[in-house]
């Protein structure tokens, strides 16, 4: 339907990028990137105003999402720019063509496009060796100056290499060495620089692409003192056993898998270097001083338990319930990884797979009707009766009553 709407209106139409990759890969790729040979905010307005969807455009970029009621969008960019230097003035027209465009991105495996016009719908473009370099599971970069232009490459590079299965090519990794050997990748703003961290730890195995960063020199960007130790490394290992454990639950509980990680590797950071490592990369105020509050908190707490442990070796399920309860399941998650105590680890894992969704049986109203006067006990009796119920000691609604009365 792109094709012909890029028909009607006489306008070149590609499905370019990740999506075309993907495709040829047999790999999911949810997000579709369409190139039009021409103004691309026109082909997605006639595109939208035909299949009932919205489209928000950037002007200035000549590009526009086209939003579908079902929230599936599709990018549609332009091979031709047109924007206006200042208000009133004539459009500055930037002609360029669909392997100009092409050429201005990071790495050859991305540069594959697909005509969907009728008549030529189907045909693979590719003018630089892509195809090549997908079978030979290449991560290749089209120029020398690449990363200079944009050094979060250097880490989409990695994240590409390790989710692809693909190899970097020589010549790229040794583009990569001199951009770290020369500091490029100082001037990468923290946020961009945070937001390629993320997406590496957030791929389904990011341990690969934390080593690939450690061999490269990488880490330091994060905080000069990080370094990829074997301690570093069974760390890391054993937050990948406990995320999958914790995955194979399906909780549903929502959780960042990559603060685990993140958290992980800052292990050996002291509060004031995890919190300049935060600041390096932009996190915001509030954040964290979330992040190092819990940090702190966990610590603490899970320091607490571990000491009760040494001395009495098992704990009641209500003091580990109420113990952990105030901490989000990253900070949980990284500690039950973290400690080489297995009591700990049953602990945390206890919390997780019964205590956390555990309610009393009675509730407001069937303290009022006991004659109780609303206020803060209630909480109090709540929290005792919740406390019984998880030590084995009530098991019934009667029960709980009378252990109000
Ligand atoms: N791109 C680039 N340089 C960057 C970021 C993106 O050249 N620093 C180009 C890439 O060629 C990519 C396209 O812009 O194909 C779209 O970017 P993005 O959606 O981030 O890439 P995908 O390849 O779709 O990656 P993913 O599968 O992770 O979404």
């Amino acid at each position: 339907n792109l094709g012909r709407v890029g028909d009607r209106l006489d306008l070149p139409v590609y499905a370019v990028g990740g999506f075309v990759r993907d495709l040829l890969l047999g790999q999911r790729n949810s997000d579709v990137d369409v190139t039009v040979d021409g103004d691309g905010i026109l082909f997605a307005e006639a595109f939208a105003a035909e299949y009932g969807c919205r489209v928000k455009s950037h002007e200035k970029f000549g590009t526009a999402v086209i939003v579908f009621s079902d929230g599936f969008k599709i990018d549609v960019a332009s091979t031709r720019l047109e924007y206006y230097v200042s208000p009133g003035a004539l459009p500055t027209v930037e002609r360029s063509s669909l392997k100009m465009d092409l050429y201005r991105r990071d790495f050859t495996v991305n540069t594959l496009a697909i005509a969907l016009n009728s008549q030529s719908f189907g045909k693979l473009i590719d003018y630089f060796g892509a195809y090549r370099d997908l079978q030979a599971k290449v991560i290749r970069v089209l120029h020398n100056l690449s990363f200079v232009e944009d050094p979060t490459r250097v880490f989409r590079a990695i994240r590409f290499e390790q989710r692809l299965n693909f190899k970097i090519a020589k010549h790229t990794e040794d583009l990569i060495k001199n951009a770290v050997k020369m500091d490029f990748l100082v001037k990468l703003g923290g946020r961009r620089l945070l937001s390629e961290l993320v997406q590496i730890l957030r791929e389904k195995e990011p341990l690969q692409g934390i080593s690939r960063m450690a061999t490269l020199g990488l880490l330091r960007f994060i905080h000069p003192s990080i370094e990829l130790t074997l301690e570093l490394q069974a760390a890391l290992e054993e937050v990948r056993y406990v995320v999958s454990w914790f995955d194979l639950l399906y909780l549903e509980r929502p959780y960042e898998r990559w603060a685990v990680y993140f958290l992980a590797l800052c292990e050996l950071l002291s509060p004031e270097q995890f919190w300049a490592t935060c600041t390096r990369l932009a996190v915001s105020e509030n954040q964290r001083e979330h992040l190092a509050e819990m940090r702190r908190q966990g610590e603490e707490l899970v320091g607490a338990m571990e000491r009760k442990l040494a001395r009495q070796e098992r704990l009641e399920n209500s003091e580990i319930y109420f113990t952990l309860r105030g901490l989000p399941v990253e900070i949980l998650l990284y500690h039950m990884a973290k400690s080489g105590n297995p009591e700990t680890k049953r602990c945390i894992s206890l919390y997780f797979t019964k205590l956390h969704g555990m309610q009393p049986l009675i509730g407001g109203e069937d303290l009022k009707q006991l004659g109780i006067k609303p206020g803060p006990i209630y909480r109090e009796l709540l929290d005792a009766v919740l406390s019984a119920r998880m030590n084995g000691k009530v098991s019934s609604k009667d029960d709980e009553i009378r252990l109000v009365r």
